[in-house]
């Protein structure tokens, strides 16, 4: 089997990260991977807010506790009171990945360069999850202001975030994949 595909069949989502920062020039190998993602007649939607900084990841983090304890909703509430609790697991980089909302198609475009990201930081061994509550926050109006201190660009929704970072626990195994996924008409 090819790199290629051993990459993509062993990226696994971490939930467990070391506090120690990513290097620079793995974040950029990692921004150059999405940047390279396909999009809708190539209109490259997607503006990638990365943040790193710890004071703006623990606002952030507050932020989703605050909306998730009073979403009205058991499983978010249970989770929020937890005394630990990190949206993003304790990753010390996130990447937000908004999508210009004139664009063709700039759902499918900016989830196919977070899925690149992913595949890169794989390549690295650089660890990663997708984070949906986030983007469910900064496009709600809980998140307006928060959207607004991250310079998320005008007439942009978010799509998409992921944490990244080094991995503390072991590579996990694949869940079971399902039958009957697949047609194939020839
Ligand atoms: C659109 C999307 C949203 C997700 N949201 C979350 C999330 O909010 N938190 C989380 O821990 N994992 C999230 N995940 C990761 C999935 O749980 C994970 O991909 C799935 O369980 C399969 O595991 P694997 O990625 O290790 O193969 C999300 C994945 C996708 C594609």
């Amino acid at each position: 089997m090819n790199e290629t595909l051993k990459t993509i069949l062993n990226r696994r989502s971490f939930r467990a990260y070391k506090p120690e920062q990513i290097k620079d020039e793995e974040l950029q190998t990692i921004l150059d991977a999405g940047s390279y993602a396909p999009s809708g007649g190539n209109t490259q939607p997607w503006h990638f807010t990365v943040i790193q900084k710890s004071d703006v990841l623990q606002k952030i983090n507050a932020t989703c506790r605050e909306a998730m304890l009073k979403s009205g909703n058991k499983t978010f509430e249970e989770r929020a009171k937890a005394e630990n609790f990190s949206i993003f697991y304790h990753a010390p980089t996130l990447i937000v990945v908004s999508g210009d909302e004139k664009a063709i198609t700039p759902q499918y475009d900016c989830a196919l360069a977070l899925g690149n990201m992913f595949l890169a930081a794989e390549s690295i061994g650089v660890g990663s999850c997708w984070i949906h509550a986030l983007s469910m926050l900064l496009n709600a109006d809980a998140g307006k202001a928060l959207s607004k201190e991250l310079d998320i660009p005008e007439g942009y929704k978010v799509h998409g975030s992921g944490a990244f970072g080094y991995k503390t626990t072991e590579h996990p195994s694949p869940a079971p994949r399902k039958e009957g996924a697949v047609t194939i008409i020839k």
